[in-house]
């Protein structure tokens, strides 16, 4: 239950990737959770000042200062300079952390269907100018292309691989489905999707095309009767997700420096292991219609094939595998190679106690000239949460940690710009920083969603309760009113935004935002239509969702950088551990083998945890009721530095960069999360249960350094 409930959280907030995914229906209906807290909450001075602070009309002017220029990673400087002069008007020191990077730009693509008969379709891979969202018909829009695609041609029959993940593959192979030679078609949604052209090309098929498809857009569909963008809230037919097709679950940042820097003059790696070597394109379903339907009868049906989410809701489709229809794809796809500059806008508030450090970001590239909800709903909010900090500071507040503003590059390539920072700062970081908050798409909808590590749940939980939340037309209730009557459940992280990183080095973290659930308005996920004019149209009118989730970013800010005790709970980190341990015990039942795995050393290490945070309690409780100032400082330290103890130096088995055993990105779905990761998948990918026990060694051993961290 609670696997699936993490999955489910997980999947809507990986922030940049978010996919729209189905929850339970929601109540409308929200209930104040406390009868007994008043409403509205009563903060003290400094909190109202915060609070007060924030304006729904700057941010749409900081939102649409964003959303109207062209900003792919490495290419719009001025939006860099132009961020971090904001951040120094607003008090903070500020700079820009240049890197030199791999990156790759489109610059052609052609996609044809040759019938048997000798007709031709061929896709129009673009999206449709439209008179009322202006960004759309700006001379320098971007195409639609995949990031880190590679360059090619590929001419053969093609086959529907569903939505692409391993076991879509272990299906068709089952159904005596040939792949190797061909060109694979998959659809949008559950895997990040650099995973599905890397299945692909595992397979020996030599090009990749991904559609969208309406079926993830619940009810609100042209189908269903709902007027479409933009004229009313359902997806534009001709709208195509852009995206990275990196290897996310393997390797994020700069694919040419695993492990270090990427500054100009240092050596470049192969780069093979960590992007593709077959072409791919991302399409829109209207051009994936005749695609598929030229499969129909070929193969095994759709609804015989009995894998979930293989079937999807274009009209006319029958989602078969196909091949042997006699009609084949003929793909082309150019990118240009680039070693080039990438920018992250960096703002520092220098606290009292210098080795402790709080750092806040947010990426600012885009796929698109817009990007109002991915990733610049966050950039706004960013910039007026440095401005509520400046009104805070004229009254002579000082922090007692340091603040870092982060606007990072290249995110969307494959976590970039964080990437590149880490590696270069980590030294720093692993000694001073606290936690790290990530703001991405802050906005896309009106569901708030939050993923954590445990020891963030506390305090994420009880500044919800200070925030007064918008919702379906009613301002009468808490965020966390909203939150508990919606996601209510505080999401494992994965990956798929710039957390990764951080939480990989030990560091504790928490992702946030508000999505749309399954009747709201459609996200053009990494569309054109992903626009300021979307935005003030059905994704945020009026700005208001902007202001709730920056009011609430901004205080959970200021109680980590300010709290003369670190609001940190290692002692949270128990109830998850059992969990997540009885989570491993069902994945070992499900496996259907003889072979047993003894769980008895994981079983050890965090009852011995569990002792070492009551202790730490004990001494935090003293230090606090004889205000003892080194004591606290003690106190501080051991709760910044213990899950740097869940970190192991060689990573997970095949991906060096994972480092963190307690959760990583699913190796095979890139953005949900997996728990005890090198355990579980030895179990479920190797089937190799030595190899687990040999990890439930490292996993438990990582948890006992844990644990004499904080023992005191
Ligand atoms: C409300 O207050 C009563 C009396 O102080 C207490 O017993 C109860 O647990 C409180 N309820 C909540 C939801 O805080
Ligand atoms: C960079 O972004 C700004 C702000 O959106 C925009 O005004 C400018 O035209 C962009 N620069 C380029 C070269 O596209
Ligand atoms: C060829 O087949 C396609 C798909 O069945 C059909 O749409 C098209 O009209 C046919 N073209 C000719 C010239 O018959
Ligand atoms: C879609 O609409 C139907 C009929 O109104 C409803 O039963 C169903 O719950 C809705 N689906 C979702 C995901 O809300
Ligand atoms: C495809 O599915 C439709 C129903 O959705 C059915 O009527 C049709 O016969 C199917 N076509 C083929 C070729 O299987
Ligand atoms: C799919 O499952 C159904 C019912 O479980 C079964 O009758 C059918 O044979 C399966 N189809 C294939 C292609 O295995
Ligand atoms: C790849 O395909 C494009 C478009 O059809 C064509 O212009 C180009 O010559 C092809 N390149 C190679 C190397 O075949
Ligand atoms: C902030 O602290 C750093 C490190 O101690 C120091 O180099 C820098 O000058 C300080 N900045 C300001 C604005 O005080
Ligand atoms: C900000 O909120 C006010 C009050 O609801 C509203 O009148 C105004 O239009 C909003 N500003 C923007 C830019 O939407
Ligand atoms: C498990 O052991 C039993 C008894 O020896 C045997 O019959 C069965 O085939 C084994 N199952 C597997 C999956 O190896
Ligand atoms: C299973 O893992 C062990 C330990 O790493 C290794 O020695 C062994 O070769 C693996 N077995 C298989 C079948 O891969
Ligand atoms: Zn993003």
């Amino acid at each position: 239950m609670r696997l699936i409930l993490a999955l489910l959280a997980a999947i809507g907030t990986e922030a940049c990737q978010r996919e729209r995914n189905f929850k339970p229906a929601h109540s409308h209906v929200v209930k104040r959770q406390s009868t007994n807290a008043t409403f509205p909450p009563v903060l003290d001075a400094n909190e109202q000042l915060l609070v007060d602070s924030f304006d729904n009309t700057s941010i749409s002017t900081w939102s649409y200062y964003y959303t109207h220029g062209a900003h792919v990673a490495g290419t719009n400087r001025t939006m860099a300079q132009w961020t971090a002069d904001k951040f120094a008007e607003y008090g903070f020191t500020s700079r820009l952390d240049e890197y030199v990077v791999y990156l790759n730009y489109p610059v052609s693509h052609s996609l044809q269907l040759s019938y048997p008969n000798g007709s031709i379709f061929s896709a129009s891979l673009v999206e449709d100018v439209l008179e009322e969202d202006d960004v759309t018909s700006y001379p320098n829009r971007i195409p639609t292309f995949h990031g880190y695609s590679f360059t090619g041609n590929a001419s053969a029959e093609y086959v529907y691989v569903g939505r692409g993940q391993k076991v879509d593959f272990d299906r068709l192979i089952a159904l005596g489905v040939e792949l190797e030679g061909k060109i694979a078609l998959a659809k949008y949604g559950g895997p990040f999707r650099g995973l599905k052209v890397k299945n692909a090309q595992e397979h020996g098929m030599i090009g990749a095309v991904i559609f969208t498809d309406p079926v993830d857009d619940g009810n609100v569909t042209e189908a269903k009767g709902v007027a479409t963008y933009p004229n009313g809230p359902a997806r534009n037919p001709s709208s195509v997700q852009r995206g990275s097709v990196q290897f996310l679950s393997i390797y994020p940042g700069d694919p040419t420096t695993p492990g270090y820097v990427s500054k100009e003059g240092v050596p470049r790696a192969d780069k093979s292991g960590s992007v593709p070597h077959i072409p791919s394109l991302p399409i829109s379903w209207v051009d994936a219609q005749p695609i598929l339907q030229a499969l129909n009868g070929y193969g095994t049906a759709g609804v015989e094939v009995n894998r979930t989410g293989w079937v999807g809701a274009i009209p006319g489709v029958n989602y078969s595998t196909g091949a042997g229809s006699g009609a084949s794809l003929s793909l082309s796809n150019v990118m240009e190679d680039k070693y080039t500059a990438i920018w992250d806008a960096v703002g520092i508030f220098n606290g009292t106690n210098e080795d402790e450090v709080l750092i806040i970001g947010n990426h600012r590239d885009a796929w698109i000239i817009g990007g109002a909800a991915d990733p610049n709903s966050g950039s706004a909010v960013l910039i007026e949460l440095a401005k509520a900090f400046s009104k805070l500071s004229e009254t002579g507040w000082k922090p007692l940690r340091t603040i870092v503003l982060a606007s990072w590059d290249a995110e969307e390539y494959g976590l970039v710009g964080s990437t590149e920072w880490v590696e270069e700062y980590i030294p720093w970081l692993k000694t001073a920083a606290v936690s790290y908050l990530n703001i991405d798409v802050a906005v896309s909808g009106p569901i708030p969603e939050f993923s954590a590590t445990p020891d963030l749940h506390a305090i994420a939980t009880a500044i919800q309760k200070k925030i007064i939340y918008p919702f379906r037309g009613s301002s009468d209730q808490t965020l966390y009113d909203v939150w508990k009557a919606t996601t209510g459940e505080i999401g494992v992280l994965g990956s798929g935004s710039d957390y990764t990183p951080f939480l990989h080095r030990g560091i504790a973290s928490i992702d946030m935002g508000a999505g749309g659930g399954p009747n709201d308005p459609v996200y053009h996920y990494h569309s054109s239509y992903d626009s300021y004019h979307w935005m003030e149209t059905f994704g945020d009118p009026g700005f208001h969702t902007h202001k709730a989730i920056g009011q609430y970013l901004t205080l959970l800010a200021y109680h980590l950088s300010s709290d003369p005790v670190l609001p940190l709970e290692p002692a949270d980190y128990v109830s998850e551990l059992e969990s997540y341990l009885s989570e491993l015990s069902s994945t070992i039942s499900a496996a259907s083998t003889n072979d047993t795995l003894d769980l008895s050393a994981l079983v050890s290490a965090i009852s011995t945890f569990s002792s070492s945070a009551a202790e730490f309690n004990a001494l935090r409780a003293q230090a606090v009721s004889t205000s003892d100032s080194d004591l606290i400082t003690v106190v501080n330290h051991k709760a910044r530095d213990f899950s740097r103890g869940f970190t192991s130096q060689g990573g997970l088995p095949g991906r060096e960069f994972f480092q963190h055993l307690i959760f990583a990105p699913g190796l095979d779905t890139g953005y949900a999360p997996v728990t005890f990761p090198g355990v579980t998948e030895s179990i479920t990918f190797e089937r190799n249960f030595t190899l687990a026990q040999e990890w439930v060694g490292k996993t438990s051993d990582a948890i006992l350094v844990a644990a004499a961290i904080l023992k005191t």
